[in-house]
């Protein structure tokens, strides 16, 4: 993209221009508009919830859907109508869902809200999407052309990568999304770690990455919710996060199509990377609609020093 759209516009870039301006196919770009003016009608919804927290009842004292069903609703009716979905596969489904007519050229994935049980405690959460060609079951970096994710914190903002790059928008009061960071591009080494899983119930080679993290000074930051623990890594430009194998769950615990996939392609565009701790997970292929990894994901640095931990400790 050379020099940057922010250098040579005095205007402020939303993102439907930047998509134009970055040479993003008209469909994709329209698809990738689409999910983030979903993310509007999502983070209404959570308000909506927060507001019978704060102890406002539904107006007309109907059942309502819990917020991770009704945010995979809209977020399977907005795409529906799009036009551009030939199937929609969602953490909330257990099937993959037709939803065009057979001769879309895409296919989604979505983890409608993740981290949806932080609500209560005011924490951020997240929408995240891979949007594929072909097929869903092919290993990533062969299916996937786009990736977004979008985090309802004190503010909304959002983050795609369409294969050039990773931008982030912040949603404006006039509810555009304007860009905030334009290639964001993350250091070799970072300083920040953020560890998943219970260490007692991890490996050897596990363990000892993290006290080597530790005796490194990484400071610990670890919210509970994936979508804020990478953006974080990501818009402080460098560190780690894992969510390793565990006795109970060798596979561990987060969702390849629904989590990893996505974000493994973000932060790979932002130059860092992603494995399950030998292989890349974008390499990976996948085989069902709720296959997990364990997953080192961030700067390259610690990305490759929990490799060389696990398979020296494996030895
Ligand atoms: O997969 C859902 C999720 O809430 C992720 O957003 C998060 O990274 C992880 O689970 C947290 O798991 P735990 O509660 O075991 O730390």
């Amino acid at each position: 993209m050379g020099e940057g759209i922010c250098d040579y516009t005095r205007f402020i870039v939303d993102l439907r221009r930047h998509m134009w301006l970055d040479g993003v196919e008209t469909e994709l770009r329209r698809l990738i508009w689409q999910i983030a003016v979903t993310g509007k009608y999502i983070s209404a919804k959570i308000h909506e919830s927060n507001r019978k927290l704060a102890g406002f009842q539904n107006l007309y004292g109907e059942e309502q859907l819990s917020l991770d069903r009704s945010s995979d609703e809209i977020l399977k009716n907005q795409l529906q109508y799009s036009g551009f979905v030939r199937e929609y596969a969602s953490e909330e489904q257990d099937q993959v869902v037709e939803i065009g007519k057979g001769t879309e050229q895409y296919f989604v994935t979505a983890d409608p809200l993740d981290g949806s049980s932080l609500v209560d405690t005011n924490l951020a959460i997240g929408t995240i999407i891979g949007i594929h060609k072909e097929s869903i079951f092919a290993r990533g970096r062969d299916s996937m052309v786009a990736a977004l994710y979008i985090t309802y914190g004190p503010l909304i903002t959002m983050v795609y990568s369409a294969g050039k790059g990773a931008h982030e928008f912040v949603l404006n009061r006039e509810g555009e999304y304007v860009l905030s960071q334009e290639n964001i591009t993350m250091k070799e080494k970072g300083s920040i770690y953020s560890p998943g899983g219970i260490r007692k119930d991890c490996s050897l080679g596990h363990c000892r990455f993290l006290e080597y993290l530790e005796s490194e000074r990484y400071k610990l930051r670890y919210s509970g919710g994936f979508v804020p623990d990478i953006n974080q890594i990501l818009i402080k430009r460098g560190g780690v996060f894992t969510y390793p194998a565990v006795q109970k769950s060798p596979n561990g615990k987060l969702r390849m199509l629904f989590e990893l996939q996505p974000m493994a392609f973000i932060v790979e565009q932002a130059g860092g990377c992603a494995t399950n701790g030998r292989d890349d997970i974008l390499s990976l292929k996948i085989d069902e609609l709720d296959q997990r990894s364990p997953v080192y994901i961030g700067s390259r640095f610690e990305v490759e020093k929990a490799k060389e931990f696990l398979s020296n400790s494996a030895a």
